[in-house]
């Protein structure tokens, strides 16, 4: 309860040092890293970090939503994920499985916001793929936000993909306006931030044509732990860089 005011506060705090009418960023892009080492730190099942995870993920697109970000972008199942421990794969498989079906689609729906499944979708089962196109399909027309969730996602696998498509087409020149028509973001401006929790300073593959102006912005907590406060602190910082850009 003590830590929840001292939270809430803090978040009050750094909220209030934003400037609401300069620059924001419209989408925002996270790699939310670091559920498997909060769980290892608690003694706790790597699962128990993904679950932890999840209920983060909720809360964050809650308070993007409540803060009028556009577009934000969730890494969620990268390429190389699959090659952890079967069980910890069929875990988060079965989250997003989860997700895609209980209550929290039909609030997203209820909220105006448009969800979408970014990154190659074929490696999942049919049963998972046709849930997360009628989730897609469910919100298509919601106006509000787009959440991005990258699963089967690699930004390298993302150019050739779109590569294929624009030479299938073949019907312009090759520009960079036409090329990225292409790409899984085609509906979204490139992010301006993308945050990355846990420590780790790299992008993996994370939007790599989409990423080349964004700033980057990181934090030593884990996913799990990832809150208002630090969403504000980013967007906090991010204004400072962009004042002297
Ligand atoms: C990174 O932590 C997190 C993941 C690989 C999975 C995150 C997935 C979810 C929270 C569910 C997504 C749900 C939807 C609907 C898309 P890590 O396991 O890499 O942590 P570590 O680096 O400490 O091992």
């Amino acid at each position: 309860m003590l830590f929840g005011l001292n939270h809430s506060l803090k978040a009050r705090v750094m909220k209030k040092k934003i400037n609401w009418n300069a620059m924001l960023p419209k989408h925002i892009a996270i790699m939310m890293d670091g559920n498997g080492r909060w769980a290892t730190q608690r003694g706790l099942p790597r699962t128990a970090g993904h679950f932890a995870g999840m209920k983060t993920m909720k809360n964050t697109i809650r308070f993007c939503k409540k803060n009028n970000v556009e577009y934000l972008t969730l890494y969620a199942f990268s390429t190389e994920n699959w090659k952890r421990p079967r069980s910890e794969v069929d875990y988060i498989i079965s989250l997003i499985n989860e997700f895609v079906t209980d209550d929290t689609l039909d609030d997203l729906n209820r909220n105006n916001i448009r969800i979408n499944f970014i990154g190659d979708i074929s490696r999942f089962s049919l049963e998972t793929q046709n849930m997360m196109n009628n989730a897609a399909a469910l919100t298509k027309s919601n106006t509000d936000m787009i959440v991005n969730f990258a699963v089967n996602y690699g930004g390298r696998n993302e150019i050739v993909h779109a590569m294929k498509l624009f030479l299938k087409d073949g019907s312009h020149e090759l520009s960079e306006e036409e090329f990225e028509r292409f790409l899984y973001t085609s509906e979204c401006p490139y992010p301006e931030l993308i945050i990355r929790t846990s420590g780790e300073k790299r992008l993996s593959g994370f939007l790599l044509w989409q990423s080349a102006m964004s700033e980057l912005w990181f934090t030593d907590e884990m996913w799990p732990s990832f809150n208002e406060y630090l969403f504000y602190k980013a967007i906090y910082e991010f204004q400072c860089r962009k004042q002297y850009a």
